[in-house]
């Protein structure tokens, strides 16, 4: 087990272990929280197959636990999940010293941290992510949050957890399919900030990461390292820092919006975005020419796509790209690669050079 501190002001810093064991959690919780009651949230397979093992570990730390079991999937990432969670809380008779625990994937992590941030104005929140994905990125860093109809995570709350408790042997039972949208995560991290991690993951294979948990503890642990260096350093977005982790994500989140959240997960979608970020370095000369070509390959060797299967309209994509966060003064602004294992953000482009690039990427 590798354990990875967030430092906070104010007494909030908190530990992320990776590689713990779901057996584990209650004792270690016991010293965290000062309720006996807790409210487990999960989604209805999830709670099938790891509920007990959690349920069991809480009882015998002294918890009166209760489970709470939620749809699944991105479409009841909604408000209305929220309120069903809270009724829950309700129910388990829930005070503010008793903690919440998601155990699930970044969906379940999202809601429930949400309901935490918000029920008798918060709640310890403890997060288990069962995701690839959310072991290395949503379950860290305190974004809680749900979508409205009109767009994803649009209601939310900053609400850093209790304790990060990321149990890597329930990813036994994860569909090849968001291992390799995790991947794509975990790429990124090499490229915002480890060029030995990116180094690594260009001899890897997704069957060596499945085969050796050693090893797999060893990346999720250094990417969720990295998410807590850039957490610590700038909690709220508030200082530029934290959007080095939006790499590949401006063009990326437009990718998934224009073609309504089906044609690609959210990896494959930040895939093209993480191509499309390189060609755009090189293009702006911030970047030497083979970077864009050897960033590519890294991404392909996991499975990745590099450019889009067919071409959503061109001005759809601009206009979901101009809704992103991170643009000022109506510019476009990106984080490029600028060598291996690092990035610069704030990058502005002219639309021709955007043009480009994206029909580049097939976009
Ligand atoms: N808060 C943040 O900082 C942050 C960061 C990144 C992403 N997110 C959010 O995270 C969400 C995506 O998370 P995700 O990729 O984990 O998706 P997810 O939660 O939808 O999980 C993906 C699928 O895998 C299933 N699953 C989960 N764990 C499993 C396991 N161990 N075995 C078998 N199946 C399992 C789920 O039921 C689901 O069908 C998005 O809503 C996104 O907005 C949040
Ligand atoms: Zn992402």
């Amino acid at each position: 087990m590798k354990t990875i501190a967030v430092p906070l002001t104010g007494g909030r810093g908190y530990e992320i272990h990776v590689g713990a064991r779901l057996e584990g959690l209650g004792r270690t919780l016991r010293g965290r929280v000062a309720g006996r009651r807790a409210l487990v949230v999960s989604s209805a397979p999830m709670a099938r197959l790891y509920g007990p093992r959690l349920l069991r570990s809480l009882r015998a730390a002294g918890f009166a636990p209760a489970l709470a079991s939620v749809p699944a999937g991105e479409s009841r990432k909604n408000l209305e999940t929220v309120r069903k969670i809270y009724a829950a809380c309700l129910a388990a008779r829930l005070d503010r010293r008793c903690p919440v625990i998601a155990l699930g994937g970044g969906v379940v992590g999202d809601a429930a941290g949400f309901a935490a941030a918000t029920y008798m104005r918060g709640l310890p929140l403890v997060q288990c992510p069962t995701t690839l994905l959310a072991a290395v990125d949503s379950s860290i860093g305190g974004k809680t949050g749900v979508d409205l109809p009109e767009g994803k995570n649009l209601v939310g709350a900053f609400h850093q957890p209790r304790l990060v408790w990321a149990d890597l042997s329930v990813l036994k039972t994860l569909p090849e399919k968001e291992w390799r949208t995790g991947m794509a995560e975990v790429v990124k991290y090499g490229l915002i900030a480890d060029a030995e991690l990116a180094n690594r993951l260009e001899a890897l294979t997704l069957s060596n990461l499945r085969g050796k948990p050693a090893l797999l503890e060893d990346i999720v642990a250094r990417c969720a390292a990295i998410k807590a260096d850039v957490v610590a350093r700038d909690e709220r977005e508030t200082r530029g820092l934290r959007e080095i982790l939006n790499l590949g994500h401006t063009f990326g989140h437009a990718v998934e919006a224009v073609t309504g959240y089906k044609a690609y997960t959210h990896g494959e979608a930040i895939s093209i975005g993480m191509a499309a970020a390189a060609r755009l370095a090189a293009r702006l000369g911030l970047a030497p020419a083979p970077l864009a070509a050897r960033t590519e390959i890294l991404l392909a060797r996991w499975g990745l796509p590099v450019r889009a299967r067919r071409a959503p309209p061109r001005k759809k994509l601009l206009a979901a790209m101009s809704r992103d966060k991170k643009n000022r003064a109506g510019k476009f602004r990106f984080v490029v690669p600028t060598a291996w294992g690092r990035v610069r953000s704030g990058v502005e482009a002219t639309p021709d050079v955007l043009d480009k690039v994206l029909t580049e990427v097939g976009l």
